[in-house]
């Protein structure tokens, strides 16, 4: 399986420009499965709830939504995106799952991170595992590594890889989830962005790059810089996820101690 992640540099607000942007790129690769970053399609920093809600849009039938789908069809190819998600008076920070045949699944963010509290509303869904071709993938995003609730609860349901749309600001998780995917014995790709945003005066974020895959075993199959815009192929197995032991007599999943690990 060709896995992939796109690492954008998303102009805030521009929904047509960065999807088309990010379309352009996925045409462009000959991947199975791409990951493109979290609020991949309107940049992440929002002035308020009311200018969240009016650039978020439904995750099967907006704009973004609707592009990623025709070129999914088109390239046959299945497609893990970010992006802002509205439901009635509600928005989610979400990631949709779109395959050659259409919409596939959604999670919305069920940690959010810093101010995205006061905008955002909470995810709702639950930690799902779906099949993409011969994998089985399931979503979590960005912050959602530092709870190993998520990778664990995905590796339980059967996740074969981990698929982190990202906007990374913080230094730690780029290593974290070498950590997730050892300790789970998965494939993670985590795909963030580059660039700066100080649409708060005072408050820039700088994104941090460095979108990567690693293997079930720990190892770093590819790093982006922190700096450029990068697209990488992976050639990756999802077959080695399947063998959870890391010794003959460790297997990470059967040697859990549920009956001690009671709160
Ligand atoms: C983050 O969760 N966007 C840091």
């Amino acid at each position: 399986m060709r896995a992939a992640f796109i690492q954008t540099s998303p102009v805030f607000g521009k929904i047509a420009e960065n999807v088309e942007a990010a379309v352009k790129k996925i045409k462009r690769l000959d991947a199975d499965l791409v990951v493109l970053p979290e609020l991949f399609s309107t940049g992440y920093q929002f002035r308020s709830k009311a200018e969240l809600m009016r650039l978020s849009e439904d995750a099967r039938s907006g704009y973004a939504a609707r592009r990623l789908i025709e070129t999914a069809k088109e390239k046959k190819t299945f497609i893990v995106a970010g992006l802002a998600e509205k439901e009635s008076s509600k928005a989610y920070n979400s990631s949709i799952l779109i395959g050659p045949k259409g919409f596939i699944g959604l999670y919305r963010k069920a940690h959010l991170f810093w101010n995205e509290k006061k905008i955002f509303a909470p995810g709702d869904t639950p930690f799902r595992v779906y099949r993409a071709g011969g994998a089985k993938v399931g979503m979590m995003i960005c912050f959602d590594w530092v709870f190993p609730e998520a990778a664990r609860t995905l590796a339980l349901k059967g996740a074969e890889i981990i698929c982190q749309p990202s906007n990374l600001v913080l230094p730690y998780c780029p290593q974290a989830m070498i950590t997730r995917s050892i300790e789970n014995r998965v494939f993670s790709i985590t795909a963030n962005r580059v660039g700066t945003e100080e649409r708060i005066k005072g408050k820039a974020l700088k994104f941090i790059g460095s979108s990567q895959i690693v293997s079930p075993g720990g190892r770093l199959l590819y790093r982006a810089g922190d700096k450029k815009e990068e697209s990488k192929v992976v050639e990756i197995d999802p077959e080695e996820a399947r063998d959870k032991e890391i010794t003959p007599l460790n297997n990470i999943i059967r040697d859990r101690r549920k009956d001690l690990y009671k709160s």
